[in-house]
């Protein structure tokens, strides 16, 4: 199951995702969440201290290639599962927590 939260600023969006997160985990499922945010601070909502909070996942993931057709698409340079284990953090409950979408600097475009 997936589930993408989102809305109005202020609104409780880090809140609830991080309650959610930890009650799933807590019952059982296995839980990957993903702070998508530019300015990200789900890992506190989770209860991560700012020492376990894991680093962005490096946008150098993400390369373009041409298919067959000479279509232009972009794919995750290793599986999904991996860049989960690699760059993610366990936080309280066993909740693994991926941080992405932080902006790294300010630049045009
Ligand atoms: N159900 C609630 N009742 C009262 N206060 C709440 C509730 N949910 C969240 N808050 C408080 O409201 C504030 C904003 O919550 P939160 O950071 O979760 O919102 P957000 O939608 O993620 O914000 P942003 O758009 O800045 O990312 C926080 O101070 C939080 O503690
Ligand atoms: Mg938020």
């Amino acid at each position: 199951m997936k589930i993408a939260i989102a809305g109005k600023g202020g609104s409780g969006k880090t809140t609830l995702t991080a309650t959610l997160a930890r009650l799933f985990a807590r019952r059982g499922r296995q839980v990957l969440a993903v702070d998508a945010d530019s300015n990200p601070n789900l890992a506190a909502s989770l209860g991560l201290s700012a020492a376990a909070t894991p680093s962005p996942v490096p946008r150098d993931l993400l390369v373009d290639r041409t298919t067959d057709d000479g279509k232009r698409i972009t794919v995750l340079s290793m599986p999904a599962a991996e860049v989960a284990a690699r760059y993610g953090a366990i936080a309280p409950d066993g909740v693994r927590l991926l941080v992405m979408g932080k902006v790294a600097h300010a630049g045009a475009g």
